[in-house]
């Protein structure tokens, strides 16, 4: 509260409560959506089921039930199937940032724009996430397309895959939020055999942070993973 902008103004309470609820909506809120949209898809590719319950199991084999940030880092696929289903269904529908100073934009068949600046720039994420020079069959929910030898998150330079935006205001909670949601994952698919039971969810294009729309909704068994 005592603290001071660089040109001396004071920050006011209004500034501060400000910061807290959008440090609680951007550390809850895109996490929980991401973790349902991650749970959609995983429940309707049992392939990838699968492949994370037997990843479970390996590292359950090496460490036990000990889920500590070394881990959480084995965690490959099951971080995949994260990030697929971010870049498939992404939380936030675009970025808008105001340029600083003017810059040229090259699209990839070589023509030139030049942005003033001042001018406001959006990244229409739920689109970018989708462009099929960048992503093969970019409806198609397959994170493998982001290991080694594919790495397809990387084809169109480092804001190819921008669901936690990019630059001086990338999300800084980005690798926290993927340690919260393998946290969530793992105690579920360790605990809880778990079935879909409502069909695949529609987005919820009214909502500032895309949704699921209506209840995503699932049936749980309890049951213990066995690491042999
Ligand atoms: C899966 C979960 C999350 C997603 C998809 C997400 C996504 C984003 C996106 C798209 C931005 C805007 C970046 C930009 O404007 O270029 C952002 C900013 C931000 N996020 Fe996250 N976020 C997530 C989790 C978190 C968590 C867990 C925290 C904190 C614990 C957090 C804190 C922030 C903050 C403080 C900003 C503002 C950064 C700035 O303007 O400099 N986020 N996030």
């Amino acid at each position: 509260m005592d603290s001071r902008y660089k040109d001396g103004r004071r920050t006011t309470e209004a500034a501060v409560a400000g910061m807290i609820i959008a440090l609680i909506f951007a550390g809850k809120h895109s996490s929980t959506i991401v973790s349902t949209w991650t749970r959609a898809c995983l429940l309707t590719h049992t392939m990838f089921l699968d492949a994370v319950v037997e990843e479970q199991r390996e590292i359950m084999r090496k460490y036990k039930d000990n889920i500590d940030y070394n881990v959480l880092s084995k965690m490959e696929t099951l971080h995949s199937c994260i990030k697929e289903a971010g870049r498939m269904h992404p939380a936030t529908l675009g970025l808008i940032h105001q340029t600083q100073k003017n810059i040229t934009v090259r699209t990839k068949e070589g023509s030139e724009y030049g942005i003033p600046k001042g001018d406001t720039l959006v990244n229409l994420v739920m689109l970018t996430s989708k462009l099929s020079h960048i992503y093969k069959d970019p409806e198609v929910y397959d994170p493998y397309r982001f290991h080694p030898g594919r790495e397809e998150d990387k084809v169109g330079g480092k804001f190819s895959y921008a669901i936690f935006g990019g630059g001086s205001h990338a999300c800084p909670g980005e690798a926290y939020a993927f340690l919260q949601i393998k946290i969530i994952w793992s105690h579920l698919l360790r605990n809880f055999e778990i079935k879909l039971t409502s069909p695949f969810p529609k987005t919820d294009w009214s909502k500032f942070v895309l949704e699921p729309k209506g209840k995503v909704l699932v049936n749980y068994r309890r049951r213990r993973l066995e690491s042999n």
